[in-house]
């Protein structure tokens, strides 16, 4: 996979930039959190800097609505987006973008002379603009995905003692990651609403039971259903914690929809604390957490902006867009 640093952007080239701007709104449909649109703007500036135009191309939700707020919103906050950038409306707009139709690979390619992802957390997704433009122009992987492959493959060669943590609750995505790592990690613990999600299907509950006997395998103390991960638990992890050199966390371990966030943050703060690598990531997990302590955390650690992409990427150890950017 070659870096954006390698692509040959001269004054006026066009460059095609695959941005995962798909932010979350809260209810009046304001941007709640647009660490997405930041992250990619590094990437933006140096082409710019190159003298080419990065032309943005971005999906937004699942029901084709438009991208123009975000657009707005990311113009007005950062000034480098306002002059000499262009930007396409939502990809999903059009169906060739999900069929991964050759046409719309083919209408896209002719906008641009170089291709860029910088949609890491959209690279799972074998759409046009993530697997089939670029086999059509010259492909080079943006600064933040590199930063993404380059932290998340950290845990193939871990350190030890190597923590993972799994919340969440949906067990069924998170069961392959836990029979993969069981061979690379020191401990795993089982948390969050995994154990209700199990609880719904008989199969995911026998292999849940078959991993209760692995000594690796770490569940909560008491009613491993419960909405919030209780005092004993977390002093468990603590301890886990302490003696840990590399610690993965994917996944809230409270139901922080109905406000069960304090186990969530309570872990956050004592991983912010510890001196243990952090990676950490899976959309949600850390939605409740202050921006001190996600500030102190980044500061030994890396904190994923890909959800599916992430748990994907850990399962897999590449993607489609990786395969595409590859080859
Ligand atoms: C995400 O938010 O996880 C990515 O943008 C991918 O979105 P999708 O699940 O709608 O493909």
């Amino acid at each position: 996979m070659k870096s954006i640093k390698e692509a040959e952007i001269k004054a006026g080239t066009r460059v095609f930039v695959r941005v995962d701007w798909n932010v979350a709104l809260d209810e009046r449909r304001k941007i709640i959190n647009d660490a997405r649109i930041k992250a990619s703007l590094p990437t933006i500036s140096y082409i710019k800097e190159k003298g080419g135009v990065p032309i943005i191309a971005s999906h937004f939700g699942r029901k084709g609505e438009s991208i123009q707020p975000v657009i707005e919103f990311a113009k007005s906050k950062y000034p480098e987006l306002s002059e000499g950038v262009e930007f396409l409306e939502n990809l999903r707009q059009d169906k060739g973008e999900e069929e991964n139709s050759e046409n719309f690979a083919k209408k896209l390619a002719d906008l641009a002379e170089i291709y860029i992802n910088e949609a890491f957390p959209a690279s799972h997704r074998e759409h046009a603009s993530i697997v089939g433009l670029p086999k059509l122009l010259p492909h080079f992987a943006g600064f933040r995905f590199l930063e993404e492959y380059e932290n998340l493959s950290k845990v193939f060669k871990p350190e030890h003692p190597f923590l993972v943590i799994f919340g969440g609750a949906k067990f069924e995505t998170k069961l392959p990651l836990v029979e993969k790592f069981l061979n690379k990690a020191d401990d795993i613990f089982i948390g969050g609403g995994l154990h209700s999600r199990a609880k719904k299907d008989s199969e995911m509950q026998v292999k849940l039971d078959e991993l209760s006997n692995n000594p690796k395998i770490i569940f909560p103390v008491g009613n491993v259903c419960a909405l919030d991960a209780n005092a004993e638990t977390l002093e468990i992890l603590k301890e886990k914690i302490t003696s840990s050199r590399l610690v993965l966390w994917n996944g809230p371990l409270g139901n922080y929809e109905k406000g069960f966030i304090a186990g969530t943050n309570a872990l956050a703060r004592m991983l912010a604390d510890s001196s243990a690598y952090l990676i950490i990531g899976g959309g949600d997990t850390l939605a409740t957490v202050s921006p001190e302590t996600e500030c102190d955390i980044a500061g030994h650690g890396f904190i994923s902006m890909a959800g599916g992409a992430m748990l994907e990427f850990l399962a897999d150890e590449t993607l489609p867009g990786i395969e595409a950017l590859n080859n």
